[in-house]
């Protein structure tokens, strides 16, 4: 499937229809409708505002916007958000689906004016499909070539003004023409303890959820800084609690539900254990580079890099140098070994 369609067509709380390989409940459910429901990225949501009500009073679409962060911060609700926002349509593709250029051609070429046509995994798009949206970003148009050899010719189609919200987990990934492309460039960060908490009581209030003030503390402590896990336990939190009756959900019920799924009480799963003790029990700390670990461990390079990575080394538990991923103070701590001093030399501690 190439292409998803959302209608946000006027200030109402119109609730969006909900896309195909989503889990309705979690994403359409207790994701925040406007940017007065998001909670967090602060100066993302100042920015949005501003250039929200920049361009609707010139009556123009939002700027090609691109944001980026690690997965589960809320890239796809900002861009649901923004078309809401802009009283717009919202087509929801991803890099991976388009194949060929056609592909994105027929997009391009039914997109409404004001539409928001996002991105997913846009550092994955094909360089072919790439450079087909230079044109279209710059001139909202779309150069295409008919026929072959000595009589192939050149035509330019015009296209509806329109905003395209990329989204990327690594940013890196994206080429200078792309990303120069774009007029706004907002990178998402890890939610601190006190919005982990609001958003995880404010899923809890929307399920119905009662849930104890430390029990939910936990839940958000253990989420790993990221809504969409925190609304994955809450729901986990909830079935258990569920299966053993009670009412208000306790922290010795959360911390049971925790401990049945493997997640520490630092919000660590075994994933996130097992690439620790293998650094510093199998390479001395390191360090090591990402395709020895992902051997290790059987898993894709980017599944580590951008999913598991970010987070050790945003809580400190992991340094990257030019050498390879080295564990830190904090991650033998962890594991309840003891620092040797040749990693201590090499570790900016
Ligand atoms: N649910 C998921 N992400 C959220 C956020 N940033 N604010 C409120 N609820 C959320």
């Amino acid at each position: 499937m190439v292409l998803q369609r959302t209608k946000y067509p006027s200030a109402s709380p119109v609730q969006p229809t909900v896309q195909a390989g989503e889990s309705p409940a979690v994403d359409s459910t207790l994701r925040p409708q406007t940017l007065d429901e998001y909670i967090g990225q602060e100066k993302i949501k100042e920015h949005l505002l501003l250039h929200i009500a920049a361009a609707k009073s010139r009556r123009e679409p939002l700027g090609h916007t691109l944001l980026h962060g690690p997965p589960g911060l809320g890239k796809t609700t900002l861009a649901h958000i923004v078309a809401r926002a802009m009283h717009a349509q919202i087509r929801i593709t991803s890099g991976p689906a388009l194949e060929k250029p056609g592909d994105l051609a027929s997009i391009l070429t039914n997109v409404q004016q004001g539409d928001v046509l996002f991105i997913d995994e846009i550092h994955r798009l094909r360089p072919i499909v790439e450079e087909m949206l230079y044109a279209a970003m710059e001139d909202y148009a779309l150069d295409l070539v008919i026929g072959k050899g000595p009589t192939a010719r050149s035509m330019r189609l015009h296209l509806k003004p329109f905003t395209l919200v990329g989204a990327t987990t690594k940013a890196g990934a994206i080429s200078a023409p792309l990303r120069d492309r774009f007029i706004q460039q907002f990178r998402l960060s890890f939610y601190t303890p006190p919005e982990m908490h609001r958003i995880v009581h404010r899923s809890a209030t929307i399920l119905g959820v009662l849930l104890e003030d430390e029990a939910c503390s936990r839940v958000a402590c253990s989420s790993r800084a990221t809504p969409r896990i925190a609304n994955r336990l809450l729901r986990a939190v909830r079935d258990f609690a569920q299966a053993s009756g009670g009412s208000a959900i306790s922290l010795a019920s959360v911390e049971s539900t925790l401990a049945s799924l493997d997640i520490d009480a630092d919000g660590l799963d075994a994933t996130d254990r097992t690439i620790l003790t293998a650094i510093v029990d199998r390479f001395n700390g390191g360090p090591v580079g990402l395709s020895t670990i992902a051997a290790m461990l059987a898993e894709e390079e980017g599944t580590i890099e951008d999913v598991y990575e970010p987070y050790l080394l945003q809580q400190g538990y992991l340094q990257r140098t030019s050498k390879g991923r080295m564990a830190t103070k904090r991650a033998y701590e962890k594991l309840g070994r003891s620092l040797p001093e040749s990693a201590q030399a090499m570790l900016f501690v």
